[in-house]
């Protein structure tokens, strides 16, 4: 079975439903190695719950964050690495090394509101609809070609919180399904777009 690894910054919930979907048989690739940039992240204990390695890689400075994820995904044999709430610009060392290798959910409808804070972006900006998008990492910030995507409603009551709660619960499910279809090897990417074979 393919091996992933997956960066996270905090929580982790994405990379918890990764886990949860592996743990019912429902991922088609392995996680063997969850890398935090952050001591603290609470989704490092949830990795640990999961009897997932967990490491550490301070990109205080970036270049020696960037060696060390490097170090530890050849040393478990990685083919894939998740960025699963994973909130550091990678360079084009680690790009490079995962050429269409590296895969990130982003909360909103790429490529409206990039960046930090996408959810507060599509409420200002009083969208009707705003949603999540899986995409393959390139030298830019949320740039790169688009894997999948799920269409959330705005409601008009609804405030950062309620907007990220739901396009949350798609975050969930579009990852996982992203990484099923790379895994299935049911993803090809020609320029800017990424070919869906069915199966
Ligand atoms: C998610 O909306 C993710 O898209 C964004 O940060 C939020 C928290 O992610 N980058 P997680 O719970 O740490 O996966």
């Amino acid at each position: 079975m393919k091996r992933i690894a997956i960066l996270i910054s905090g929580r982790g919930s994405n990379m918890e439903a990764l886990l949860k979907a592996h743990a019912a048989g429902e991922l088609q690739a392995e996680p063997v190695l969850v890398i935090s940039n952050r001591a603290a992240a609470p989704g490092l204990d949830t990795a640990r719950a999961h009897g997932v390695r967990t490491e550490v890689a301070s990109f205080k400075d970036r270049e020696a964050g960037e060696q060390r994820v490097l170090d530890l995904t050849r040393e478990c044999a990685v083919e894939l690495l998740v960025l699963a709430g994973f909130m550091r610009v990678l360079s084009p060392t680690l790009i490079e090394a995962f050429p269409n290798r590296i895969i990130n959910i982003h909360p909103s409808l790429l490529p409206s509101f990039p960046g930090l804070h996408a959810q507060r972006q599509a409420l200002e900006y009083g969208v009707r609809f705003s949603g999540c998008t899986t995409h393959f990492v390139n030298a830019g910030v949320d740039t790169g070609p688009i894997i999948r995507q799920s269409v959330v409603p705005v409601e008009p009551d609804d405030t950062e919180e309620t907007l990220s709660a739901r396009i949350l619960e798609q975050e969930h499910a579009t990852l996982v399904h992203s990484v099923n279809d790379w895994a299935a090897d049911r993803l090809s990417v020609e320029g800017r777009h990424v070919r869906v074979s069915a199966g």
